[in-house]
């Protein structure tokens, strides 16, 4: 006997059915409600609505797990590569030697951009926000691959877009860097890993070689590898909306970047960075920016505090807290804001207001910590939790896609004026 769950209305009850995922979430499908009662449910934000079933990365936010695929981001973080990473959440399944092989040259074969968009960089005014330069790139890769606007494309073309985005995003974001300072374009390399040619190309030099810090190249694996998925958040809903349209990949990536800039999502690692600054320059005190986030006339928030689904520690920032640390020792360098990050979580995790109502810090409390230490500037580190992200929004894109669900399209419950007649303009 299947569960099931009532509900009463005006009077009359009504069962309806009750699914379990593989680790015994359980969701009330409310799929016949509106035919059945004429009512919808109203859910803003959709804090309590699923929208999708999904066999890609699991969350427990009470217990704060994350896995892709069923293996932990703690084991992937220590032992995987971010490539091998991109293979099993895209394919279901960690590769075989030759096959991960074959998947890395054929990404190594695609990572050259089309010369003719070298003048859309041409095009942006210098300062142009990275993320929005990012958005109208990868959306512009359509005009250089016809095949991805096919709605009914084979798998093999599906895959010859999927590998033409994984293999081109990382040459994408050097060049904006590259093009907002003013230094030429440096080219992949096939002699170099996927994320040590994303450092050479962005901080290389035509006039002499860079050496790639291997410490710097294992915290870049690390930071993209707990980027990359996180189940139906803001910009992964997106794409899959989008997509949901029969819009292609690229263009269903570009939404998504969009949704990822926004400073309550992906934009928060630069806004973390630069509320720690402020705190720096107001002296380095954190007890009156804490008071500050708690005051509701305030705007402030604690940007990289509070999560939607983490009501305990995100994970991700544990092992990215730990990754500071060691980085920064690694390379030898002191970062300041670090000391203030690490005594304004202690303050705000001894403060009844945010342990009331669950507050912790989040995968962009240190990310931003991180990145300034490998070398990227601050409005770079939500084009990096892009890259990061990327194999995340194709893989839930590429789900969507094959389960042929409908087209996203919620209800609403209007609010505004009832009936009334048009007056014209002399009579208003
Ligand atoms: C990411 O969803 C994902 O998975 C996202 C992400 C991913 O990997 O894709 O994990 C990445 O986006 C992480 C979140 C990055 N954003 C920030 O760090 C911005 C600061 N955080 C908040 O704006 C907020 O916590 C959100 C947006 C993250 C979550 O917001 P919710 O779930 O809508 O919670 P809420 O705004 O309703 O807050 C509940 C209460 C409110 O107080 P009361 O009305 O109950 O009195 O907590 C307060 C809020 O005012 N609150 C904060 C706060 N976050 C929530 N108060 C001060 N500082 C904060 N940061």
């Amino acid at each position: 006997m299947s569960e099931t769950a009532s509900i009463k209305l005006q009077g009359e009850i009504y069962e309806l059915p009750v699914i379990t995922g593989t680790e015994n979430e359980k969701a009330i499908d409310i799929s016949t409600l509106r035919d059945r009662t004429s009512h919808i449910v109203l859910d803003s934000g959709y804090k309590n609505t699923g929208s999708t079933k999904s066999a890609i990365t699991f969350l427990d936010g009470e217990k704060g797990i994350l896995r892709y695929r069923g293996y932990p981001i703690e084991q992937l973080a220590e032992k995987s590569t971010f490539l091998e990473v991109v293979y099993l959440l895209i394919y279901g399944e960690l590769p075989k030697k030759d096959v991960l092989e074959k998947f890395n040259v054929q990404v190594q074969k695609n990572s050259l951009l089309h010369e003719d968009m070298k003048k859309f960089y041409d095009g942006f005014p210098h300062g142009a926000h990275p993320m929005g330069q990012l958005c109208s790139l990868v959306s512009s890769l359509t005009a250089f691959a016809p095949e991805s606007l096919k709605m009914h494309a084979s798998s093999e073309e599906v895959d010859s877009s999927i590998i033409k985005l994984i293999a081109k995003m990382p040459t994408i974001v050097s060049w904006i860097y590259k093009g907002s300072i003013g230094e030429p374009f440096i080219y992949p390399s096939k002699n170099l890993d996927y994320v040590a040619n994303f450092m050479n190309m962005t901080f290389g030099q035509v006039t002499h070689d860079f050496e790639i810090d291997p410490v710097a190249v294992d915290a870049l694996n690390k930071i993209l590898i707990l980027h990359a998925d996180h189940e139906q958040n803001c910009s992964t809903s997106t794409v899959r909306t989008v997509g949901s349209s029969g819009s292609n990949l690229y263009a269903s990536v570009s939404a998504a970047i969009s949704a990822l800039w926004g400073p309550l999502h992906g934009g928060a690692n630069q806004e973390v960075i630069e509320m720690l600054e402020t705190i720096k320059a107001d002296g380095g005190g954190v007890e009156k920016w804490v008071n500050k986030a708690k005051d509701k006339d305030d705007p402030f928030r604690l940007m990289g505090f509070g999560h939607r689904v983490y009501r305990n520690f995100d994970p991700r920032a544990q092992i990215i807290k730990k990754a500071c640390h060691d980085v920064l020792n690694k390379l030898g360098l002191d970062d300041e804001v670090l000391e203030i990050a690490i005594r304004l979580e202690e303050a705000a995790l001894h403060d009844d207001y945010f342990v009331e109502r669950k507050l912790y810090p989040n995968v962009d409390f240190y990310s931003g910590i991180i990145s300034r230490a490998l070398g990227f500037r601050t409005d770079l580190f939500t084009v990096i939790f892009a890259l990061g992200r990327l194999p995340g929004w194709i893989a839930q894109w590429k789900e969507q896609r094959e389960s042929k669900e409908p087209i996203s399209r919620p209800r609403q419950i209007y609010t505004g004026y009832t009936t009334r007649d048009y007056i014209d303009v002399e009579n208003r």
